[in-house]
């Protein structure tokens, strides 16, 4: 069980001086091949989901394979929501099992980009889940050819970020200083004395995105003046393409297998030239050692009704699983009967929360209240209410 807090990952990062990579990914041969790299460079590692990319496979799918992966590994991993489009995408981020979540408002006003991003702390932060917040613009489009996609890089002010970070309450900052997302024609230009100075101001983990095409002299002088997070996608869509290309053109009959075979392993290739250039390679007992582990809590509620008959009992539940699913930080509804006839309680809910803060955001939601004051506890006062952390 390698799942681990995000924000003890990218600390210890932040204080040693090194830079753990965030690979976007969209299919499980990326999976496959961003989890090998890391085990084979002993590295923490940050498995990606950009929302741009769900039209290429179905989020909801994909995360139980992400989570079940994430959770064998031996190194510390977390999964994280990139490029969140909004409140909503964050929500249900947390609840498919990201446990850091970006929700990008930078192409909003200033105020409106501070506010809007404060509701997603709000929100995240009561379930336990750290923000990586953007201020700046880092145009392009991962996976694409930059110059191809509208929009001007706006580099981040420094004044500006340290109002953004006080104000906003994120945890991550992804700063804009000349990368752009995707292929570029030319050597980009960096502005490292401008990240030098949000370093300095901030002190708080920064985030580059666009990290495809940098020099290993830029990652070094980035990662030297802060960067603790690279967001990396275009790179390996190049390795993995080219790897079937070749396979194309050995055999110009094969199928689909034969297509994508060793895609998963030119991932690879790339992702540990990443994790060595960066200096994580060899940090997973480290992490492992301060990052706390991520742990659902399981909120046991046993009961017996008065005043209700079966039916009714029925349509509680039924209300309960559509709004009570609903709520921040809630992965799971199961509401269920006993099997046994003499059991001493009847009925329960089971509800999964993605973390121990939950426990407490989850009983204050307005949502939860009214639920259980209009329909649950006025037929449920015979009733034994537990929340278990998950002991394996
Ligand atoms: P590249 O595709 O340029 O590597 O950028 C990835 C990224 O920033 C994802 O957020």
């Amino acid at each position: 069980m390698a799942l681990v807090n995000m924000k003890d990952m990218l600390v210890h990062a932040h204080r040693n001086g090194y830079a753990v990579g965030a690979f976007d990914l969209v299919s499980l041969d990326f999976l496959q091949g961003i989890l090998d790299g890391a085990e084979r460079c002993e590295a923490p590692v940050i498995l990606s989901l950009a929302e741009s990319h769900f039209e290429y496979f179905d989020f909801e799918i994909i995360m139980p394979a992400v989570e079940a992966a994430a959770r064998r590994a031996n190194v510390p991993v977390a999964i994280h929501l990139d490029h969140g489009a909004s409140l909503e995408s964050a929500i249900a981020g947390i609840r498919l099992g990201c446990n850091g979540v970006m929700v990008d408002a930078s192409t909003q006003p200033f105020e409106d980009n501070v506010n809007y991003t404060r509701r997603i702390v709000d929100m995240a932060h009561g379930c336990g889940v750290p923000v990586e917040g953007e201020l700046g613009y880092v145009a392009g489009v991962e996976g694409e050819d930059a110059e191809r996609h509208p929009g001007e890089v706006i580099y981040t002010s420094v004044e500006e970020a340290s109002e953004y970070v006080e104000r906003s309450g994120v945890d991550f900052l992804a700063v804009s200083i000349g990368t752009v997302h995707g292929r570029m024609r030319g050597e980009p230009q960096l502005d490292i004395e401008r990240l030098g100075r949000i370093n300095q101001a901030l002190g708080i983990p920064l985030v580059i995105h666009g990290g495809t095409g940098l020099s290993d002299a830029q990652f070094t002088a980035l990662i030297e003046n802060g960067v603790t997070k690279i967001n990396y996608y275009t790179a390996l869509s190049d390795a993995a393409a080219r790897r079937i290309r070749a396979n194309a053109d050995a055999d110009s009959g094969c199928g689909y297998t034969g297509l994508v075979k060793g895609a998963a392993a030119a991932i690879q290739e790339e992702v540990e030239r990443c994790i060595r250039l960066w200096g994580s390679a060899g940090r997973a007992e480290a992490v492992l050692a301060e990052a706390a582990p991520w742990q659902e809590v399981e909120h046991v509620i046993v009961y017996n009704t008065e005043g209700a008959d079966a039916q009714q009992v029925d349509e509680l539940m039924a209300i309960g699983r559509d709004t009570l699913g609903q709520i921040p930080g809630v992965r799971r509804v199961f509401t269920g009967h006993a099997l046994a006839e003499d059991a001493k309680y009847r009925h329960c809910w089971v509800v999964r929360f993605a973390h121990a803060e939950v426990v407490d955001s989850y009983r204050h939601h307005p949502d939860h209240q009214a639920y259980a004051d209009t329909h649950f506890r006025p037929v449920a006062g015979d009733r034994i209410s537990i929340d278990f952390e998950d002991a394996g």
